[in-house]
């Protein structure tokens, strides 16, 4: 393989940021020269990148997709290979997917079902969590031994949805145990299912069918205590790793954030759609238009009794939110999102979001909300480190994987305008916003993905991570 330098640019790093050459060989990245150093040692290279008034930075690392993932009759509509290709596009250069088992399901077979899904088909390196849906004896071996000889070493847990994925707190409790023994972490649905369920039922009893009552059903009261029962589970079993998925209320916030004062490995992320989309823009729109927002959580109202966004963004600059992940789980509009016409609950739950998230997050810099270090920290190498891929992932480094993005803060990125993006749905969740700042160059283990607006990445060039343990812990 090649032996790339990287001349020109800004290294941007967690604790930094420095001008600097990055020179590769192969896979692996083999030094950082001071400018102009690389030259005067006499080191040739075979492809030089001028990133002269541009941010190099780590690949970014999204730990939480769904490609593929079953729901009901229909399937997420991005399979690996679409799916990682648009993470490329998006200067993402891992994903960490969400293996499924369903009740009834055996673990291992649920895994064994998500590698033949992805071998051979992805882009970028992918590692895998496996969710638990079905927690009973055998499960719980079958998690230990997926931490100590697959490289899967977190879990997904369900406090919502009773009817598919959902486990009581007596399964929490024992999947917790567990995982203080074997070193996992536990990852959280934090959503008080039951509770959901009967407001769900009343709201369709009055006719309320539109996919605005979708986020109605679910308040973020109910999001705030499912996080605080998951905090104390956690607590109860040892003070066990814990990681709030997809975390989109000031109440489940203001629990991690106490949690963590106290001393507890409790963590969370957040998604860009809690951080930009509302109930009264997006859910709200007319025709039905509004299911093209639904996910769960919800998407909050800019009216609630506490003003979620601006506390996520907070949450995000405190490091009370560690990660910015996409929970990306694309359908389509047409014949998927529309099962749910005159019924909310019908409509499958997710939004497409893998290409978007370095530029959405990025927009944050530009509007103040975050540094451009914190940029990098929460999409880049806090990922990598929770969940057992650092210093491979996540940090430019010599010996790091050559997994790097060249961005450009002078061009301007419209997303998917008319469709036109990657991800495999017919609508963006964030169509026509225009960010500051572009994908330039993207590089995964040393070869060169995406370039020109070009894709240039190869089917099965991506590798399976075997993750080791979280590396975030107090
Ligand atoms: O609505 C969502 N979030 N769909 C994906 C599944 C999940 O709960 O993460
Ligand atoms: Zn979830
Ligand atoms: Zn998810």
């Amino acid at each position: 393989m090649a032996r790339i330098l990287i001349t020109n640019g800004t290294i941007v790093s967690p604790s930094g940021r420095y001008a600097s050459d990055v020179f590769i060989d192969g896979e692996t990245i083999q030094a950082i020269f001071q400018p102009g150093q690389a030259a005067s040692l006499g080191i040739v290279a075979d492809k030089v990148i001028d990133a002269t008034g541009k941010y190099v930075i780590p690949g970014g690392v999204d730990v939480h997709t769904h490609m593929e993932l079953p729901m009901g009759p229909i399937e997420a509509t991005d399979t690996f290979e679409t799916g990682s290709n648009a993470a490329a596009w998006g200067g993402i250069t891992t994903i960490v997917d969400m293996a499924l088992q369903r009740k009834g399901e055996n673990i291992q077979d649920g895994l064994a079902a998500w590698h033949q899904k992805a071998a051979g088909n992805c882009s970028i390196d992918y590692a895998f969590h496996q969710i638990m849906g079905d927690i009973h004896e055998q499960s719980l071996k079958d998690m230990t031994y997926l931490v100590e000889h697959e490289g899967v070493t977190s879990f997904k847990l369900f406090m919502a949805y009773p009817d598919t994925y959902y486990s009581d707190d007596g399964q929490i409790l024992r999947a917790m145990q567990e995982a203080s023994n074997n070193g996992a972490v536990i990852m959280m649905h934090a959503e008080n299912g039951m509770a959901i369920d009967v407001l769900v039922q009343q709201h369709l009893a009055r006719g309320e069918t539109d996919p605005v009552f979708h986020s109605i059903s679910r308040p973020s009261l109910l999001e705030g205590e499912a996080t605080h029962r998951a905090i104390v589970l956690s607590q109860v079993a040892g003070n066990v790793p814990l990681y709030i998925v997809h975390m989109s209320a000031s109440e489940a916030l203001n629990e991690v954030a106490r949690a963590q004062h106290e001393g507890l490995n409790v963590f969370a992320e957040t998604c860009p759609q809690y951080l930009y989309l509302t109930l009264e823009e997006h859910l709200s729109q007319p025709d039905f238009e509004g299911a093209k927002f639904v996910c769960s959580p919800p998407i909050r109202s800019r009216h609630d009794h506490h003003h979620h966004q601006s506390d996520l963004w907070k949450g995000l600059r405190m490091n009370e939110l560690a990660v910015v992940s996409t929970d990306h789980c694309p359908f389509c509009f047409k014949d998927q999102k529309t099962l749910g016409r005159n019924d909310f609950s019908k409509i499958p739950n997710g939004l497409p979001g893998v290409e978007h998230r370095m530029e959405l997050i990025y927009q944050g810099v530009v509007l103040g909300e975050l540094s451009l270090e914190r940029w990098v920290e929460t999409c880049c190498t806090t990922p990598a480190r929770m969940f057992g891929m650092y210093p491979k992932k996540g940090i430019i480094a010599p010996g790091a994987d050559a997994d790097i993005v060249v961005w450009d803060p002078h061009q301007k990125t419209t997303i998917g305008i008319n469709g036109k993006h990657h991800m495999n749905t017919d609508y963006s969740a964030f169509e026509g916003t225009v960010i500051d700042g572009k994908v330039d160059t993207v590089l995964s283990r040393g070869m060169v993905v995406v370039e020109n607006d070009t894709f240039t990445g190869r089917k099965g060039h991506g590798k399976y991570v075997k993750r080791d343990l979280c590396q975030y812990l107090h």
